[in-house]
């Protein structure tokens, strides 16, 4: 691998947003739009470390901007932009994919600079027409089409559907080798770093991301890396967070192990949905989460778009399907539907979510077809019919992880019962107290009953907890998270412990009917419990199915002073 040059030609100033530009190649600037405090995205998606929307200008004998950047950074970035380049003089705007982060000022470019021809996918420039409501010149690019901008910048664009939109293209330039990828190898992490020389740091936030957004496409992404394989890469220019150039094959390897063993993973849920309608691929994305967190593989697949020979290929390798209505009026999505109930057999599972587009086909006729071939439904129908909100995500985080835990019961069932006799028995002899964790973000709570918790730490306090990776509760137990730990007594638990082991159905209220009230960090302190504390989750270790959430402690406080924990002695290790 070749290394970059990189020279400063622009230091960040103070603030919360800033924008930096950096040659990071021959005639190539990046310029990294900085927000640094955004601690959201995509909703449900919690951002720790902010993130940055990247574009880049390439100034051969054409100059060509790969993708723009997000609404609010509408100043700085033309300020920026229009240091480094006469808007008339911009020949191309290569669009990478269609998002609002990275497409949010390009109708605004094509009003400053209407001789631009747009770059882009068939389908990004459907997407962009309706946009922009006004006709501008354009180039539509297939994989390994190219466009040669002189003085050696020759571009290959490469079809990357699916990373993580359908409509995402890659660009190579033969020049500086640099291979741009928009969403795809990106991650949330906002730092005045340009590229990635300090890998622990950003490690995490690179798994996390792929898991949020490219999971669900493992099939997608395992073509696209066989697709830049052959390429000679010396660098790859992300849309979010530093640039990947001094352990490039090592992130890409990353990709390629996480994806592979998703596509080979046994149990698929084949997740439909329509780009560009209402909410569908916002809450297509939550629920595939949530199928992800209980440990079975998704395939994200556009209605819109999908071959029909696809969507049966998909159907027959599915245990469980989820459709998310497309409009009435889109003769493809409707083809499709058809395949799917041609396809779909009794020994699938099923769940439909309406989409919020205002035209969606009807959910019970459909619910009823399933029904009649024998599928088990695995959710009952989510109608959502207004802009989606952390709850509704929630909601649809959980029944993703109720379609999951449904189709990898029996599985789990073999797995407890083959362990061995006394290993079952030893284990069993590790006891614990009794709690309720309990956490809220944004106005979402959650409960869980616990008993594998234990004091982590004396100086500063901590406590620990394992947590299985398909609680409902695990989305709000991430990095800066809230909770509160709910020591149970002995003589006052088994109404608790009943109420909280009840299965509760997706978005359901865990608190009705129980007496809280809310701690100083916003999570409910239930009246009945012994003693309780107040944590923010600090660190968290992966541990095969569960997470290890650790917590600082920050207050607590007993309410009964000689009473005691209520304690759980097990018989066998093979359930908690
Ligand atoms: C005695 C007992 C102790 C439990 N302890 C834990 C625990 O420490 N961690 C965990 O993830 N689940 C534990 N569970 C399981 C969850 O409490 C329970 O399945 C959960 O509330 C279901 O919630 P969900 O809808 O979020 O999956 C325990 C269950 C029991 C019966």
């Amino acid at each position: 691998m070749v290394a970059v040059t990189t020279s400063f030609k622009d230091v960040k100033p103070q603030g919360r947003l800033t924008v930096q530009t950096i040659e990071i190649g021959a005639q190539t600037t990046a310029i990294r739009c900085l927000d640094w405090d955004r601690d959201r995205f995509d909703i449900e998606f919690g951002l720790r470390n902010g993130t940055t929307y990247n574009s880049f200008l390439i100034q051969g004998e054409k100059t060509a901007l790969i993708d723009t950047s997000h609404r609010k950074f509408q100043q700085l970035y033309w300020q920026k932009l229009t240091k480094l380049i006469d808007l008339s003089a911009l020949d191309y705007l290569i669009i990478s994919h269609t998002e609002p982060d990275h497409s949010g000022l390009v109708k605004e470019l094509l009003q400053l600079a209407p001789q631009v021809t747009v770059v882009a996918a068939k389908v990004a420039i459907q997407f962009l027409d309706d946009m922009v409501h006004h006709p501008f010149p354009s180039l539509i690019v297939k994989n390994g089409d190219r466009l040669d901008l002189g003085n050696g910048h020759e571009l290959e664009f490469v079809s990357a559907p699916n990373l993580h939109w359908p409509d995402t293209i890659f660009t190579y330039d033969r020049k500086t080798r640099i291979l741009f990828t928009c969403d795809a190898f990106g991650m949330h992490y906002c730092d005045d770093r340009v590229f990635d020389e300090e890998p622990d740091l950003i490690a995490a936030d690179f798994k996390y991301y792929y898991d949020c957004l490219m999971a669900a496409n493992a099939r997608s992404v395992l073509s696209a890396i066989k697709r830049i394989e052959k390429l000679d890469i010396a660098a790859i220019a992300t849309g979010h967070g530093p640039l990947l150039q001094h352990y490039l094959s090592d992130w890409v390897n990353r990709y390629q192990q996480w994806s592979q063993a998703q596509a080979k993973a046994e149990t698929l849920v084949a997740l439909f949905y329509c780009q560009g309608y209402g909410w569908s691929d916002q809450l297509a994305h939550a629920i595939a989460r949530g199928i992800h967190r209980s440990g079975v593989a998704v395939e994200l697949v556009n209605l819109s778009s999908a071959e029909l020979y696809e969507v049966k290929e998909v159907v027959n390798l599915a245990r469980g399907l989820v459709i998310g209505m497309p409009p009435q009026s889109n003769d493809n999505a409707r083809a499709a539907l058809s395949t799917i109930l041609a396809a779909a057999h009794h020994k699938q599972a099923i769940g439909l979510f309406e989409t919020g587009g205002g035209e969606d086909e009807p959910i019970y006729p459909l619910r009823n077809k399933f029904q009649e071939i024998g599928l088990c439904e695995a959710f009952p129908p989510l109608l959502i019919k207004e802009p989606p909100t952390l709850q509704t995500e929630q909601i649809c985080d959980e029944a993703g992880t109720d379609i999951g835990q449904l189709l990898t019961r029996e599985r789990t069932i073999k797995e407890i019962k083959a362990l061995d006799n006394d290993l079952e028995r030893a284990l069993g002899r590790l006891s614990n107290g009794l709690y309720i964790i309990t956490a809220q973000k944004a106005g979402v709570k959650s409960a869980m009953l616990a008993s594998w918790v234990m004091q982590a730490s004396m100086s500063p306090l901590g406590v620990a907890i394992a947590v299985a990776k398909d609680r409902a509760i695990e989305s709000l137990l991430q990095l800066g998270d809230r909770f509160v730990l709910n020591v149970l007594g002995e003589d006052n638990y088994q109404s608790l412990m009943k109420h909280f082991l009840k299965r509760f159905p997706p978005g359901a209220d865990r608190f009705a009917g129980i007496k809280t009230y809310c701690a100083s960090n916003g999570c409910p302190i239930l009246a009945d419990a012994l003693a309780y504390m107040e944590c923010q989750v600090t660190s968290r270790m992966e541990c095969s199915d569960h997470w290890i959430v650790y917590g600082s402690v920050q207050t607590g406080r007993v309410a009964k002073l000689h009473a005691l924990t209520a304690v759980h002695h097990r018989k066998v290790g093979n359930h908690y």
